[in-house]
């Protein structure tokens, strides 16, 4: 038996195959196009294990798909592959749509010829995760209840309008080819392999180099965060026994403002690694213009799947940023390897043209 992982080279895929590998002997086929965000380095510590393989390669290229489905006959894809950072979304939609969208279809097409070349057993034996973002329910207001797996679907911005027709057509996959597929939506994650342009790692990294830390608008804005391996765990459980067509909604039950988490960054920088002017890092914070159509609120009811499948995360927030911080302090080479030309280049992109 074999789990074939798309974007296993990103944040949450190289995380997930590290621990996968861990838990059990099952072989992971890791398919990765290793765009900007993908990152080899990631899997340095499963390289060379027989049970791990990876393959370069586009979730759109249909060929190369089909080939690998009918070569390794997976039992389960898990799919993380994804064009996944908002402001990146508003400067170029374009990848968004490609990979998020029309190669999801893809993937799901390849699938759905593979699945009906099945016999009996292996039919039913077969799962299709779909990993997907809370950020399909759109934004809440402060006294609003939490997103439940029953919320509408409202995306805001092209990164989740681009995620919520995926998750479309994973459905409609289910009821219109009975594809046996399971949908994940999960809250903002954190933690070890997290590139550095999303607000955690990027304000540990800019508070080390010395360099602003960038706050969109009044940094009122509230996530609800979830350490990474608790999304591991959650995705892992959902595949074991989640209910065919059912989608689960995974979070920290962990709401804070953004600018809450920026001062327990620092907080935890000021303690582990002081600046050597005896001054907080505090001091590096830089109001910055706010992004546009920036969602105010996400949480995340994550009752389903405590309920359906005893699922809870285990980290609280405070020993899941500690660890996180501490991994970045450790990991200066990785820091210093993923700061290629083309990181710079999005920095000036995104920081040049918002005041102060
Ligand atoms: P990431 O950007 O770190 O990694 C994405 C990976 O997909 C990279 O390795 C990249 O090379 C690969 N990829 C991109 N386009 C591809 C293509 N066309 N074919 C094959 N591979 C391709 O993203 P992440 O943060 O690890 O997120 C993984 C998944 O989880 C995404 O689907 C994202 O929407 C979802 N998600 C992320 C979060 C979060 O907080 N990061 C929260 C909820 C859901
Ligand atoms: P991000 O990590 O990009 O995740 P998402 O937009 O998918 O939630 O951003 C998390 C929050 O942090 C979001 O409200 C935007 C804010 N943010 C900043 O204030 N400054 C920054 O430099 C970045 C990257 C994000």
């Amino acid at each position: 038996m074999t789990i074939l992982v798309t974007g296993g080279a990103g944040f949450i895929g190289s995380n997930f195959i590290i621990d996968w590998l861990a838990q059990c002997d099952e072989p992971v086929l890791n398919l990765d196009k290793l765009t900007y965000a993908g990152n080899l380095e990631n899997l340095s510590s499963v390289r060379g294990d027989p049970r791990y393989a990876f393959v370069q390669g586009d979730i759109g290229d249909r060929a190369l798909i089909e080939g690998l489905l009918q070569r390794h006959r997976p039992r389960a894809l898990i799919n993380f592959a994804a064009e996944s950072h908002v402001d990146r979304s508003i400067h170029g939609p374009g990848e968004f749509i490609q990979t998020n969208i029309v190669g999801t279809f893809n993937l799901l097409e390849s699938v759905r010829a593979y699945f009906a070349s099945m016999n009996d057993a292996e039919k039913s034996g077969f799962r299709f995760l779909h990993v997907s973002t809370d950020e399909v329910y759109g934004s809440l207001k402060a006294s609003d209840p939490a997103f439940s797996e029953t919320n509408r679907y409202e995306p805001n911005s092209p990164y989740s309008a681009s995620k919520a027709a995926s998750d479309h057509l994973v459905r409609a996959y289910h009821h219109t080819y009975g594809l046996p597929v399971l949908t994940t939506n999960c809250s903002n994650n954190y933690g070890p392999f997290q590139f550095p342009e999303k607000l955690i790692p990027l304000m540990i990294v800019n508070a080390l180099a010395g360099k602003p830390l960038p706050i969109y608008g009044d940094g009122q804005q509230i996530r609800d965060w979830l350490y990474v391996g608790d999304h591991c765990s959650a995705i892992r459980r959902v595949l074991d026994a989640g209910r065919l067509g059912e989608t689960y909604n995974i979070g920290g039950w962990n709401e804070k403002p953004n600018l809450d988490i920026v001062h327990s960054i620092i907080d935890l920088l000021d303690e582990l690694r002081p600046r050597q002017d005896g001054q907080s890092y505090r001091q590096q914070i830089a109001y910055v213009t706010d992004r546009p159509g920036h969602d105010r609120r996400y949480a995340i009811d994550a009752g389903k799947i405590e309920r359906e499948l005893g699922w809870r995360p285990v980290e609280t927030f405070e020993s899941g940023i500690r660890k996180t911080v501490q991994w970045y302090l450790d990991h200066a080479e990785w820091i210093s390897n993923v700061q290629s030309g083309a990181y710079r280049e999005w920095l000036d992109k995104n920081y040049s043209g918002r005041d102060a």
